[in-house]
Parts: C-alpha cells; structure tokens; sequence
C-alpha cells in the first residue's frame, strides 16, 4: 500500500524539479550550504569529545593542567568557529531558500496563466473562477514551502544523518545498523498514515475550492445579491464548507497526531536500546569517556533528523497533492488551433472568395446533441447580414464557431476561402470584431478600455474612435475624462454608456468582419438608440454579422438568414422574406398585430417591438 501511494508521488515531485530546472543554480547553492552547515555543526560533538577526554586526562593526571588548560581553551575557541561558520552558511541558506522559493513561485505562476490562457473555450464553460484562483494559490503555495523545507532543513539533515551512521560505524558497526534500520523503519510507519492523510486533504481542498468558486461569483455579482436579499444563505454555504474542512481537519489530524505517538515510542525505545548500548560500552571500557559524550551528541544529532521525517512527509505530501492539481491543468490540452506566433504563414487571399462562409457545419457542445445541423451560408465583402431564430437556436453559437472559440464538429468555417483551421487563430480573431450584449470592460480607465485592442493608438485615434461610437460627449462629461476609473468590469458605468465603450473598442480595432451579437438588447430604449447610432457607425463599410432584438434593425440588412431548429431555413433579402411565409414574416405580422399574444411569441425570437 504504502508502495503504491509512493510510487507516483516521487515521480510528481521529480517532475516539479524537471519543470523548474531553469533555477538548477540555486538548488545546487542549496546543497553546497546544506553540506558545508552540516559539517561544521558535526564538528562541535568531536571538538566537545576532545575537550571531555583533556579534563579525564587531567583529572587522572596524565597530561599537565597547563597543556590540558591550553587545549581545552582552544576547543572552546574552535566551538565558537564552528558555530559562527554554521550560523552564516544557515543564514545563506535562508537566503538562497528564500529566493528559491519565491523564483519558484513566479515560474510557477507564470507558466501556469499562460497555460490558462491558451485552454480552450470549453474548459472554461465548466470551471468557476474562484476555484482556478484557490486551486491555483495552493498549489503553488504548497510546492512553494515544500522547497523551503527541502532547501532549509531537509539536505543538511539528510547528510547529517549518513554522515554521522559513517561515524558511527567507524566507533562500532552496531551501532550504525541500529540507526540504520530506524529511518526506513520510521519513513514506512509515517507513510503508513498518508493514505488516509492525504484523502482527507483532498476533500477538504474539494470544500475550500467550491466556496471559493461561489465567493468569487458572489463578490462579482454581488447587486444580484443584494437585490434578492441572499447574503445571508451565501455566507451560510460558504461557513458551511469551511466549517466542514475544520470537521475534517480534526480527523485528519488527530489521525496523523495518533499515528504519530505509536511511531516516536517506537523510536524512543529504539533510542533507549542505543544510549544504553553507548553506556555499556563505555563502563566496558571499549569507548573512552569523550567518545561517549562524542557519540551521545551525535545520536541526538540523528534524533532530529529522524523525528522531523514525519514532517518532511507532511510537506511532501501537501507538495505532491499541489503538485497535482497543478499538472492537471498543465496537462490540458490547449487550443487546437496553431497561432501566429507558432511560425504559420498567412495564405495568399483566394480571389472572390466570399468574406465568411460556412459549409454544411455540425456542431455539439456536449457529444451527442448538435446544436447546429449542416448549416451552409455566405456572406460576401461589405455585406450585411441578419441571423435571426429563436432564443437558444445557435445563433451565438455561430459567432463563436466564426470567432474559433469551438470547433466544428464537421464541415468547414472560412474567412476568405481559408479554412479557419488553417489560418493562425491569433490571425482570426484580429479580422473579426465582436460586440456582445454585455459590454465585458476591465477595471481601469476608459482610455485602456478603448485601446485594449491596440494599445498602441494615439490620443487622437482612441478620442475619434469614441466620438464616432457616440461616447465621447459622456466621457469628456466627466471631470477625468479619458482617465476615469470605471471599476471591475466597468461598473460605474451605465449600461449605455459601458457598451458605447465597447463599441469604440471595436472601432479601434478595425477588423474587416464585424459581428454584433445582440449588443444593443440589454439597454433601454433611449440608451439603445445612442448606441445604435454609435454601431452604424462601426457597420459603415464592414461585412458584418447582426444578432438584433429589434426588427426594425434587421430591415435595413442585404440578408437575412433564419434559423429553425439549428438548420438554416430560409436566406433572402428582407423583402423576399417578408413574403415568403417563412420565420421572418411571422415575426413581422405579429409585430403588426400588437397584441399581447403576439408580443409573447416575438419574445421567443428574442424580438421586442
Ligand atoms: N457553452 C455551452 N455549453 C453547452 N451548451 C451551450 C453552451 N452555449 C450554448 N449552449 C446551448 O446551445 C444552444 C444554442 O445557444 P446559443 O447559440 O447561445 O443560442 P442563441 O441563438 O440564443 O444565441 C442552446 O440550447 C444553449 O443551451
Ligand atoms: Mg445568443
């Protein structure tokens, strides 16, 4: 048992050093100070040794009381050598493992969010956020400490213990295979405990990671809160998971602390057996009195070492349940697509190939149930077009097939005859501009929000591009203007006034194909109108993909393409469709009617009047 939990784990930890083998100069500095401190504090037991043999000498009158004064003088004297020597190296090495730690942390980190960056869409559908934040700050902290264990304490002790079974052995072979025997002996009865240990671990990790997954979707939407009064039962249910990892915790531990009295009185009456052995030997007369005192230091040397495996186990095996989570995450596979930056040339444009087109596309978010059914359209250069279909009929579904956010389960997406698989993502997503119905700013000012499509524009392209979405007038109301701080997610702003922002990030960005996606449904109607002008402005010579809420939008488009049960049913200008009998006309009779029937299955176009 105790085999097999270890079996993996070494090869977790192995793997941690293998990933961070870029610092191999600290961890080799970690080990020169960890030899070089554990030399010095064995010296002082030999220098104690010398100095107890000088004063029995003495004492029996073997050596004059001026020699054994002048030798014992210069014991004390390298004593205090040794020490001063080993409270430098200690310090150093506090130093190289404080650096270790925090180099560690930073790569960790960092590779860790790039890694997260590049997972696709789909992984992120099912993950909360608080939980990736809490699973990631503990696993990195846990492999964090366990460097600092290993770089502070665990080398020195290490060599501390070889070191002084070589001497024992060298004074009596007894003695070594005792010592010898005692620290698998010890390791085994520890790592008998870590299965449970670290199952316990795991759930309480599951707890803190669920709350804290909550904790965050509750402080990010915490006006949802407020207004239907749940403060009270969400702290109940967070208080709740923590309350548990306490319950747990108090198994957990008095577990390891029960376990943990069996294994030290098995290494106390080991202990017993060695000091007597020392003392037996000793009244024998085959040790002297010094070797006695050498040895008894030595042996408490060893205690330590050996007492303190219990909690270098602890802190592996923390390290190693971090360490899992972490590769978990670094062992997603990323996003299929190749980017630019992986070296893949941009085709030469196909002549008269159509703008976007898709070619007889499936697609699934769950295998299994398509959500899109052989769907095949055009849109050529500068064309307008409308999608229109039920609530929940795929119509974003579309934008992010365009976007490469999801991939097709079969046949083709292009953006100017190429296969978007073909293209570098990175390359894709700069030709396609979106604007969603929610605004999705970032804490900061309006500037960075403007240009955080190209951070590079100047103040005069970030001022034009906002005065053409129709927001400069509102920014310039403000007394810091461009460098108002809006808040997380841009939170101090009105609606309006949030999606004109994003409308003049759009605009910035200037991309060829403009998706909006339904960007004007979340706004009153007066607000909707100065964003609508804002939008017809960004649409002015764009091929452009339109998701509207409102009918009167999708008149003034070149197509219209209607979807019916993830199939396309009908593709025709506004006014072929208006009497064909299909979808659109529908919704165009039930406008007309008014009614409050009428008003409810518009609704289900996501349509208002
Ligand atoms: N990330 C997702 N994971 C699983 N199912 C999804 C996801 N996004 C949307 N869906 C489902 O796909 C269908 C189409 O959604 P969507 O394209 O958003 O519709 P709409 O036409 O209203 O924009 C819906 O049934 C929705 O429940
Ligand atoms: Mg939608």
């Amino acid at each position: 048992m105790a085999e097999a939990a270890y079996a993996a784990p070494v090869s977790t930890l192995v793997r941690i050093i293998r990933f961070t083998r870029d610092l191999w100069r600290l961890y080799a500095l970690i080990v020169i100070t960890a030899v070089l401190a554990t030399v010095t504090s064995l010296a002082v037991p030999f220098l104690v040794g010398a100095a107890t043999d000088t004063a029995a000498q003495a004492a029996a009158g073997s050596v004059s009381p001026s020699t054994a004064t002048s030798r014992i003088v210069w014991s004390a004297v390298w004593i205090l050598v040794a020490f001063m020597a080993s409270t430098l190296l200690q310090n150093l090495g506090g130093y190289v493992g404080d650096v270790t730690g925090n180099r560690l942390r930073t790569m960790l980190s960092v590779r860790y969010y790039e890694k997260l960056l590049t997972l696709p869409q789909s992984w992120y559908d099912s993950e909360l956020t608080g939980t990736i934040v809490a699973r990631l700050n503990r696993s990195i902290a846990e492999i964090g400490n366990f460097a600092k264990t290993m770089s502070n304490a665990f080398f020195s002790m290490l060599l501390t213990a070889v070191s002084v079974l070589a001497i024992c052995a060298w004074y009596w072979w007894g003695l070594a295979v005792l010592l010898f025997v005692m620290f698998p002996a010890f390791v085994w009865l520890t790592s008998l405990t870590s299965r449970k240990w670290q199952q316990l671990e795991a759930e309480k990790n599951t707890e803190i990671d669920i709350a804290s997954g909550r904790f965050a979707e509750v402080v990010g939407q915490i006006r949802v809160v407020k207004s239907f009064v749940r403060e009270s039962s969400e702290l109940s249910s967070f208080a709740k998971r923590f309350r548990r990892t306490d319950a747990l915790t108090r198994e957990q531990s008095a577990h390891w602390h029960r376990m943990d009295v069996w294994r030290r009185t098995a290494l106390n009456l080991a202990f017993f057996a060695i000091h007597l052995i020392i003392f037996l030997r000793t009244l024998s007369g085959d040790f002297s009195v010094g070797d006695m005192v050498l040895l008894i230091q030595l042996i408490g040397l060893v205690r330590a070492p050996i007492e303190s495996m219990s909690w270098v186990v602890d802190t592996s095996q923390r390290a190693i349940a971090g360490s899992k989570d972490y590769f978990s995450v670094m062992d997603i596979a990323h996003e299929v697509w190749p980017t630019a930056s992986h070296g893949l040339a941009l085709p030469a444009p196909v002549a008269n190939a159509p703008t976007i087109s898709f070619t007889d596309v499936c697609f699934a978010y769950e295998p299994g149930h398509d959500v899109l059914h052989d769907i095949s359209f055009t849109v050529s250069h500068g064309e307008k077009i409308a999608l229109v279909g039920e609530s929940g009929g795929g119509k974003s579904t579309i934008v992010n097939l365009l976007l490469g956010l999801y991939q097709a389960r079969t046949g083709e997406v292009a953006l100017s005859g190429h296969d978007i698989g073909e293209l570098p993502i990175d390359e894709v997503r700069r030709r396609v501009g979106v604007v969603f119905q929610d605004a999705s700013l970032f804490s900061g000012t309006i500037r960075e929000n403007i240009a955080y499509g190209r951070p590079e524009a100047t103040d005069e392209q970030i001022r034009d591009a906002a005065r053409r979405a129709n927001a400069s007038l509102f920014i310039e109301q403000f007394t810091d203007g461009y460098d108002t701080l809006i808040g997380e997610r841009g939170l101090k702003l009105s609606g309006g006034q949030r999606q004109r922002i994003a409308v003049a990030r759009a605009m910035l960005k200037d991309a060829p194909v403009l998706v909006l996606d339904e960007a004007t449904s979340a706004l009153d109607t007066k607000a909707e109108r100065s964003v609508q002008e804002g939008l017809d402005a960004l649409m002015a010579d764009r091929t452009s993909v339109i998701i509207a809420h409102r009918l009167s939008t999708i008149a003034g488009v070149d197509r219209i393409i209607t979807l019916r049960n993830g199939h396309v049913d009908e593709i025709g200008t506004p006014a072929e469709l208006a009497v064909s009998g299909g979808i659109y006309a529908e919704l165009l009779s039930l406008q007309n009617a008014g009614s409050k029937a009428a008003k409810k299955l518009l609704a289900r176009y996501d349509i208002t009047g």
